[in-house]
């Protein structure tokens, strides 16, 4: 599965990196070329020698290296992808501040590949701002942050900030990489919608939303990236992606026209808009005066969309919605699969900061209908996209092209 990938794995003082170790192992196993990297803390933790035994090649450790007069860039450069297991906030901390204290921290620094941190700390040093802000800082720049779970920790305690399960790390460092590989949406199609709509209430007036498009453009343009021939059905003026066939739309009737028709030949359809739930049952044909007082406005339903996406869904075809809540958004996020048809719902807290309409950055939770649930801690919408996409392709190659299962639906 990984025949071919380099792999660097960057191990640093913790105890937790005895883990590594699995990691390792099961990289390998998978069929990675394991470059490992340990700092001189990670060595006080796990030996150099038992590393060195199972992965592709002996640990590294210094950056002056007799034979190779500039390891700190060649590392880094041939990697397709660079894992630290676990990460240290002192680790983190050099690396969201640019300081290059070592082989690893010049590693990361000087690698245009994709990399992925486990932290893994002490309740009080997780939860402290400065260690939050330096992965929020990285998140922000593209970096892919294995979240801790809780548990017990050093020295009996229990909390937060114990390293994520080996498992969950390697599918993590495997998805990065079929990412990073370019082709895993290669002649798929995927239709996506983008932005608010606009319902008219007269000429010159709309009801309309605060979405920005950011999280749909970013979808579509991961996909493209990823090799699909990508529809984006959108309503705002963003750049789009080379190659796509982009749809301006402004109303949700236009949407649900554009969308249906493109969804027939469509592989995966995201639904990212926010589409208007009522338009005025009636637009004014001329503009409506204010010297005619407030205008007694007379809403009806617009087309469910992804509803109705649900009840035509073409064999295989997977379909994602999107759930923008005020509050917590699990349970809406849940009867949405259900109602709606869905294989994904992505959930964002849209008042949470740092989350939601207008920004660069989301923070999302993606349930499957698999009862599988993704959580995306403040990312970038880049990065979101890639989560999002990363469970699509999971769904696809669980159903299999020819899954003609139709969804389970308990509301109408
Ligand atoms: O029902 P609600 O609007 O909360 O559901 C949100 C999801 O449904 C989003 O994926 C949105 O794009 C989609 N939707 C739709 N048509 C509508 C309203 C929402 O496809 N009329």
């Amino acid at each position: 599965m990984l025949a071919g990938r380099r792999v660097v794995l960057g191990v640093t003082g913790g105890i937790a990196a005895y883990k590594a170790v699995e990691v390792c192992r099961r990289l390998v196993d998978l069929g990675a070329h394991v470059v490992p990297v340990m700092t001189e803390d990670a060595t006080r933790f796990v030996g150099e020698v038992t590393l060195s035994a199972l992965a592709s090649e002996p640990v590294q450790r210094s950056l002056w290296r007799e034979q190779d007069p500039i390891p700190h860039t060649a590392l880094g450069q041939q990697a397709d992808l660079v894992v630290v297991v676990p990460a240290t906030a002192r680790f983190l901390g050099t690396y969201a501040a640019g300081i290059s204290d070592g082989l690893l921290a010049a590693t990361v620094l000087a690698t245009r590949a994709p990399v992925v941190v486990c932290p893994a700390m002490h309740t009080e040093m997780w939860e402290h701002p400065a260690v939050q802000e330096n992965l929020a800082t990285l998140r922000r720049r593209g970096v892919h942050v294995v979240e801790p779970g809780s548990g017990r920790l050093a020295g009996g305690d229990v909390g937060t900030g114990r390293l994520a399960d080996p498992v969950d790390i390697v599918a993590a460092v495997t998805a990065r990489l079929a990412r990073s590989g370019g082709a895993d949406l290669a002649g798929v199609t995927v239709v996506v919608s983008a932005g608010g709509t606009r319902e008219a209430i007269d000429p010159v007036r709309f009801i309309t939303n605060r979405s920005s498009g950011k999280q749909g453009h970013a979808i579509a343009d991961a996909a493209a990236a990823r090799g699909a021939d990508v529809v984006l059905v959108t309503t705002v003026a963003r750049p789009v992606p080379a190659g796509a066939t982009v749809v301006r739309v402004d109303t949700a009737a236009e949407m649900a026209d554009a969308v249906l028709a493109a969804a027939e030949h469509a592989d995966v359809v995201v639904m990212a808009a926010a589409v208007a739930d009522f338009r005025p049952a009636v637009a004014a044909p001329v503009k409506l005066r204010k010297t005619d007082g407030p205008p007694q406005l007379v809403l009806e339903p617009t087309v469910d969309i992804l509803a109705e996406l649900g009840r035509r869904r073409r064999p295989g075809q997977v379909l994602v919605g999107f759930a923008a809540e005020t509050g917590d958004p699990e349970e809406r996020a849940l009867q949405k699969l259900r109602s709606k048809g869905a294989d994904l719902v992505v959930a964002n807290d849209v008042a949470a900061p740092g989350s939601g309409f207008d920004g660069d950055t989301n923070a999302v939770t993606i349930y499957g209908a698999d009862g599988r649930r993704t959580v995306v801690g403040l990312s970038s919408k880049g990065e979101v996209a890639g989560a999002v996409l990363d469970r699509v392709v999971a769904c696809r190659a669980a159903r299999g092209p020819d899954d003609v299962t139709p969804p389970t639906r308990s509301d109408p």
